[in-house]
């Protein structure tokens, strides 16, 4: 037995490169095996909570959950005493004497972290208006079944394209630099990344090998990239904005012409929900270069994996890391 550590997920660089590389091999024996370990049997209730909508997330948790061995209790705003105003240290503190973890979506990055604070089990963020780092744990297991392996993730050129300032941005800049990859961002003036999470990624990169590229060029952010990202241009919780936000992307639009500028065997992925005709065509997401519903579908395996992993830090058993 390892001593107990209670850790959770709440942005990319909760987990370091070596740490990422533990989860997304269980990840890969999760997809080769969909009952590999069954950490919550009992079964061991998993509060899932959305105060945003979500389709994949609240699908492969409440599925992966159950696959898990766990129950899974699936929350929505609307039905929880959170929708009404109550504190968040007090609704942690009640889950905390029933759930053993606690997933959350919901707006800022500060409630997952007051949830972490008085949680005695594990914090997942399921998505924050800062991060999405489950998704990005499925991104690059993509990446590594298609790359023929993890070990093979480090010296990766991505790219990510569109609202640069938003949360699958800031995931792709930080856990892309702890997998020591090449990542680039880029978006127009107004919608790149807060310089704190650039220079976060930057000294990151420093310590694996990785590199950070922010630019407004979107041609140059895709010269010879091995995978070509994009996302929304209106986030939830941005829909007052939709009219604003439909003019200064389309020069970062992913079709036939700018996946032309990334390598010959580039991949695309999207984290979905996809508007097409906007932050990318028809031609790109249901072509050829797409792994999107591969993407999709990984979800559910990168994710049982990190509850796993998490449980066997909380409990300081090392068989559940591997
Ligand atoms: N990609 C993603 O998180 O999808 P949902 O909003 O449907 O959960
Ligand atoms: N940036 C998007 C991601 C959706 C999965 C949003 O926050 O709405």
């Amino acid at each position: 037995m390892a001593t107990p550590e209670l850790r959770h997920m709440l942005r990319d660089d909760d987990l370091n490169h070596e740490e990422q590389k533990q989860v997304l091999e269980l990840a890969i024996k999760f997809h080769n095996n969909r009952f590999y370990h069954q950490p919550f049997a009992g079964p061991q209730g998993i509060a899932v909570i959305f105060d945003k909508p979500s389709t994949r997330t609240r699908s492969s948790f409440s599925i992966g959950v159950a696959e898990l061995g766990g129950y899974p209790l699936v929350i929505d705003k609307s039905g929880s005493q959170l929708g009404r105003g109550e504190p968040v240290a007090d609704t942690a503190r009640v889950l905390d004497r029933m759930a053993y973890g606690v997933v959350w979506r919901t707006f800022g990055q500060d409630r997952v972290e007051e949830m972490a604070k008085y949680s005695t089990h594990p914090v997942v963020n399921a998505l924050t208006d800062e991060f999405h780092p489950c998704q990005i744990l499925a991104d690059f297991q993509t990446i590594a079944e298609h790359r023929g392996g993890v070990d093979n993730l480090k010296n990766q050129t991505i790219v990510y394209l569109g609202d640069a300032a938003n949360n699958m941005s800031n995931s792709y800049l930080l856990g892309g630099a702890v997998a020591g990859m090449n990542v680039r961002v880029a978006g127009p003036n107004g919608y790149l990344p807060d310089p704190q999470i650039v220079a976060d990624a930057e000294a990151i990169a420093s310590e694996t090998g990785g590199s950070v590229l922010v630019t407004t060029d979107p041609k140059e952010a895709v010269a010879g990239a091995d995978c070509v990202f994009t996302d929304t241009w209106v986030s939830m919780g941005e829909e007052s904005e939709y009219s604003i936000r439909s003019k200064p992307f389309w020069d970062y639009q992913v079709n036939a012409d700018l996946m032309s500028y990334a390598k010959e065997d580039a991949i695309f992925q999207h984290c979905l929900p996809a508007y097409r005709g906007k932050e990318v065509t028809s031609e790109v997401i249901d072509g050829p270069q797409s792994v999107v519903w591969d993407e999709a579908g990984n979800r559910l395996h990168a994710q049982k994996a990190l509850l796993t992993w998490l449980a066997g830090k909380a409990r300081g058993d090392e068989s559940l890391l591997a």
